[in-house]
């Protein structure tokens, strides 16, 4: 089947109470391990790409990869979403470009000016039919790093009443939401992990049927931190968002879960154990497959964490 949009995806996911998995892509192996994972698992799936990924890659090898995917799974529904869009014109190249869903980030600007450059993507977006995540409230950490890492004070968490404004006054089909989550392996620098759950809750009151996004939502579990450690990485002390917060989190209205930390250490323990274990090996595809495989196990693993089994029967009977 061609890419599909996330309406159908979310639907399901809310009614059901479980979340979309939606994971970063950034090269071949990547893609096929996801896609390995998701097969097996019978799951629709995001694939999304940020402005980093499209810099790194080339968007259309990233474009074209992702085609590949769905020729070779041709059952399981596929998005392609921009990750942090982070102004209109890069989000109206990827709706040219054929992405089926776009993020726009303004969630740094004042209110105001959030809800006018949200609303601007989304004109343009839904004159194409291609659906909009916005954001409001602020995430710390590596990303949008104020300095102080883990997630920081009242202020930047998702206010429940200005989310309903913020929705109504853009029109955007999924919210991300503030709650406590950060981007990157360093989460909860300042404490044990906790996130605003009276909040979230508040958030789903206030907006029934509304797709909530969880960004940030990386575990960093700590058996691929100390793999990287271990063959000769340097990550002291990273800290992620514990699995049963994600799977409460899905049944609280949270439709699409963002991944990427837990692959990148699932790739990059792999890769420096590869290096260890074999030092002889100057043959990339023997470091990349087990690199790939690695990223498939760490999807099998998330793919459970979301609840999400068997999500591509109820979207293509949807
Ligand atoms: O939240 C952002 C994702 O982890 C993508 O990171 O901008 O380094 O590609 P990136
Ligand atoms: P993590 O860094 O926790 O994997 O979050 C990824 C993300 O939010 C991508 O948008
Ligand atoms: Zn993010």
């Amino acid at each position: 089947m061609p890419l599909v949009g996330t309406t159908e995806m979310f639907k399901q996911a809310y009614e059901r109470g479980y979340a979309i998995g939606a994971f970063n892509v950034n090269n071949m192996e990547i893609i096929q391990g996801i896609m390995g994972a998701v097969a097996e698992k019978n799951s629709a799936v995001i694939l999304q790409i940020s402005k980093g990924a499209r810099e790194y890659a080339n968007p259309h090898y990233l474009t074209a990869l992702i085609k590949a995917a769905i020729e070779e799974y041709p059952n399981i529904p596929v998005a392609m979403h921009l990750d942090h869009g982070p102004d209109f014109e890069l989000a109206k190249e990827a709706v040219d470009g054929g992405y089926t869903s776009v993020m726009i980030d303004a969630s740094h600007d004042p209110f105001e000016e959030n809800v006018r450059r949200t609303k601007e993507v989304v004109d343009y977006a839904h004159s194409k039919g291609v659906l909009v995540e916005a954001e409001l409230g602020q995430l710390i950490g590596e990303q949008f790093d104020s300095g102080e890492g883990g997630a920081m004070g009242e202020g930047i968490y998702t206010d429940p009443d200005q989310a309903v404004e913020f929705v109504q006054q853009t029109g955007c089909d999924s919210l991300a939401v503030a709650i406590g989550t950060s981007h990157g392996a360093y989460k909860f620098t300042k404490g044990e992990p906790s996130l605003d759950f009276e909040r979230l809750e508040k958030i789903q009151e206030k907006l029934p049927n509304m797709p909530l996004v969880l960004h940030g939502a990386s575990t960093v579990i700590p058996e691929f931190v100390e793999m990287c450690n271990e063959y000769g990485g340097d990550l002291p002390s990273a800290k992620g968002v514990p699995e049963e917060f994600i799977s409460k989190a899905s049944k609280m209205g949270v439709c699409k879960v963002n991944i990427d930390t837990d692959l990148r250490l699932a790739m990059t323990g792999t890769i420096r154990k590869e290096f260890i274990d074999n030092p002889g090996n100057f043959d990339p595809r023997k470091y990349l497959g087990p690199a790939r495989e690695a990223i498939k196990q760490m999807v099998l693993r998330k793919l459970d964490v979301l609840g999400c089994e068997n999500s591509v029967d109820h979207v293509n009977a949807g």
